[in-house]
């Protein structure tokens, strides 16, 4: 790659460039009390280069978690503190906005306020596992109580509320996580929401809550500019899928993209190697029904390597790239971009829990080389 005339390096409306930072869980929050930390603080800080960092998926109430130690955005001790975070991230020169999370049926009683039951679109129990101490083992989720008609509507508060919070904590904006088979995702796709209320069955009503929740998350945060949502249309992890997600996530995102939204964010894939033929044509389907709606930016995401987002960017298939895995061990993402390389590769047994190994001891390419001169 020729970096002088590098895209990918070049900013886009008020970011300073479109190598962004996806959300990243964890689970280093202090515990009890789910609350962030001056460790994740350092962290962030250290990555404020990034046009956009995403922070971590972080709950927007006591039954939205679903993992050990995910930072939540519902206490005022968690509010203080994220302000600490943002506070950091700005003196940096960074943006930073957060992303907001209920997991639905994604959980385990173990995790929930007086050990009840998770909740959800049905009562069928996620496959999926998660940790619920810090000793990182997986256990499986436990059977959700189905949603009642009348409960929706507080959920709907709940991630208005996280958002004035967000905001008062000093994010630039809020992403809202309709990805990754969590409760917005488990009531868009029909395979899971086979409810036959209001809120499921037809496109129309399966689409009324994440619309909901989109629309005052947009009253609260003030206006759309500041505000993205993030899907994972192809993704069938933790066995939520649907019959036609071209077609529902088309839908989705025109219904987003009436609201001017500032962005669209897609997890396209987790590997690029074996990349689902449906990609090509379901992603730009979505995105053309995003923009055409008034939607303003597409953000990718999965598995892209510099050169692969440079390419994305410049043949306009994507207006940023959002990179997860990379960030982890270059703090300096976008520097090492602009010469290059080298990069370092993550190291996935450090990525849930303990304490800064493979979170925050990662040296930039100007920290190692004022060490070997020094
Ligand atoms: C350790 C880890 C934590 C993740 N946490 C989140 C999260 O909190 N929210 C989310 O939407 N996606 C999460 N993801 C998915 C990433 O944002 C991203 O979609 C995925 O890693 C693929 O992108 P990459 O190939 O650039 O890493 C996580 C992925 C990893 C590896």
């Amino acid at each position: 790659m020729t970096n002088t005339d590098s895209v990918l390096l070049s900013p886009i409306d008020s970011f300073v460039n479109r190598v962004w930072m996806a959300p990243l869980t964890r689970s280093r929050a202090t515990m009890p009390g789910n609350v962030p930390n001056d460790l994740m603080a350092t962290y962030y800080e250290q990555r404020a280069t990034a046009g956009l960092i995403i922070a971590e998926a972080t709950p927007i109430s006591p039954t939205a978690h679903g993992y050990y130690a995910t930072p939540g955005i519902h206490t005022d001790a968690q509010q203080e503190a994220w302000k600490e975070v943002t506070d950091r991230v700005h003196a940096k020169g960074g943006k930073i906005f957060l992303q907001l999370w209920h997991v639905g049926r994604v959980s385990s009683s173990a995790l929930q306020p007086d050990n009840q039951a998770p909740v959800g679109p049905t009562d069928v129990i996620s496959e999926s596992k998660t940790y619920i101490d810090d000793s990182m083992e997986r256990h499986p989720n436990t059977k959700p109580r189905a949603l009642r008609s009348e409960e929706i509507p507080s959920i709907v508060e709940d991630f208005a509320a996280a958002t004035k919070r967000a905001k008062a904590a000093g994010f630039d904006g809020v992403e809202i996580h309709g990805a990754n088979s969590y409760l917005l995702d488990q009531f868009t796709r029909d395979g899971v929401n086979t409810r036959t209320d209001q809120y499921g069955g037809s496109l129309e009503n399966r689409l009324r809550f994440p619309l909901m929740v989109a629309r005052a998350v947009v009253e609260a945060w003030g206006g759309p500019s500041g505000v993205g949502y993030r899907i994972s249309p192809l993704s069938e992890h933790k066995d939520v899928r649907d019959s036609d997600p071209q077609a529902t996530f088309s839908a989705l995102a025109a219904g987003l993209g009436a609201l001017n939204l500032e962005y669209l964010h897609a997890v396209e894939t987790w590997d690029r190697t074996s990349l689902d033929p449906r990609v090509e044509a379901v992603i730009p389907a979505i995105v053309k029904a995003f923009k055409d709606a008034g939607g303003k930016l597409y953000i990718a995401n999965g598995d892209y390597s510099p050169q692969q987002a440079e390419d994305a960017v410049d043949s306009g298939w994507a207006d940023a790239v959002a990179f997860g895995r990379p960030w982890i061990p270059n703090p300096d993402f976008p520097a090492r971009i602009a010469l290059g390389g080298p990069f370092r590769e993550p190291v996935p047994e450090t990525f849930y829990g303990g304490g800064p190994e493979g979170y925050t001891e990662f040296q930039t390419l100007k920290q190692e080389q004022e060490a070997a001169h020094s």
